[in-house]
């Protein structure tokens, strides 16, 4: 079955859980957990904070790789992403761990955070409740809140702009209220570009899902804020889309995936560059001779640019449109984009 992405009501009909409208609100999640994070109270002291380590999975980890490709060039301290139980050995009294759990209940998450207070690291949570949120209380750490009711993933612009107004506010990012503004701006513009309601020949995102028909999405980024869109697009296509995705980051691909893109194997894939005005003169090059390399084994090639100012700008722009297209690819399919039981399934077998 194939539903008509010409055909709004049916749009709606194939999305139950209402993922399009969630995608939607990305400027205003944005907008609202960066307020949210700067407000935050009792914030630790970062003065001597010589490392910050963001522990969370899935959803609630993209918030950790955001501020890290974001703020990689800009940051005299190291910003990891621990998606582990185990939190790194350098990790002590000097460090930062931010733990990010939408649900509060991952067990990852948790034991991270458990590891991080008994080590003496200065902690901040970031959660809508559940154990992570009851620990905190108990142990007098920070706990900065966000809704509830969503899918983690969907959950993107509180999970990251709480955790990037908090650091603001506690001293160790600069101010960003204009990359902020510049953000929710550039949102706003992609999710009306991309709404249910704009025909499949003036919006990007229905017309990709659809070019993509029932081939395979590799998406490439450059190494830093290009890399964290192109992951984020693969996660949105495996839990809205329904569908597997890879992804990888130039110049890596060009030094390993190029010498597989063969026949007949380049047929079954789309090859999507995320692109933004800032890259690298050199990889800026090597796009499209990759591309090429990829089309001569058969794979058709896309390309998605932004042409936003400021990295954090350029860095949701990419990933919004990926949001977009994931959660037609599902409904054009007639699967739910938002349900992912698998998940559940696989938590609930190891919590037992
Ligand atoms: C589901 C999703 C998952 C979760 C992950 C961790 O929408 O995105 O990747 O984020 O299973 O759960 P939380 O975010 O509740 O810690």
């Amino acid at each position: 079955m194939t539903v008509d992405l010409d055909d709004p009501g049916a749009i709606r009909g194939a999305d139950p859980g209402e993922m399009l409208g969630a995608v939607a609100a990305l400027a205003g999640q944005c907008r609202d957990g960066y307020a949210s994070g700067v407000g935050a109270d009792g914030l630790p002291d970062v003065a001597d904070v010589r490392g910050v380590v963001v522990c969370g999975m899935g959803g609630s980890a993209v918030g950790g790789d955001v501020l890290r490709s974001v703020f990689r060039d800009r940051l005299g301290v190291p910003i990891e992403v621990n998606r582990s139980a185990q939190l790194p050995e350098h990790a002590g009294t000097h460090t930062l761990v931010l733990a990010s759990s939408y649900s509060g209940n991952t067990s990852e998450t948790l034991a991270a955070f458990e590891e991080a207070l008994r080590r003496g690291c200065r902690t901040i949570v970031v959660t809508s409740g559940g154990a992570l949120a009851d620990r905190a209380a108990g142990h007098g750490v920070p706990l900065i809140a966000v809704p509830g009711d969503l899918q983690p993933r969907a959950a993107l612009g509180w999970l990251a702009f709480t955790g990037l107004g908090a650091l603001e506010a506690a001293g160790l990012l600069p101010p960003m209220a204009a990359d902020v503004a510049e953000t929710v701006e550039v949102l706003d513009a992609r999710a009306a570009a991309c709404a249910a309601d704009i025909p499949v020949a003036e919006n990007p995102a229905k017309r990709l899902a659809i070019d993509l028909d029932d081939r395979v999405p590799v998406i490439w980024g450059e190494e830093g804020i290009g890399a964290v869109a192109a992951a984020r697009w693969k996660t949105q296509f495996n839990e809205n889309g329904k569908i597997p995705a890879w992804w990888s980051s130039m110049s890596e691909l060009d030094h390993n995936e190029v010498v597989g893109w063969s026949e007949p194997y380049g047929r079954s894939y789309v090859v999507i560059a995320l692109r933004h005005d800032a890259e690298d003169p050199e990889i800026a090059e090597r796009f499209p001779l990759s591309l090429a390399i990829a089309a001569e084994a058969g794979a058709s090639t896309e390309e998605v640019r932004t042409h936003a100012r400021s990295p954090l700008a350029k860095l949701l722009d990419l990933i919004t449109r990926g949001d977009h297209v994931s959660v037609y690819v599902a409904i054009r399919r007639g699967a739910d984009p938002t349900p992912v039981d698998v998940i559940q399934r696989l938590k609930a077998a190891l919590a037992g």
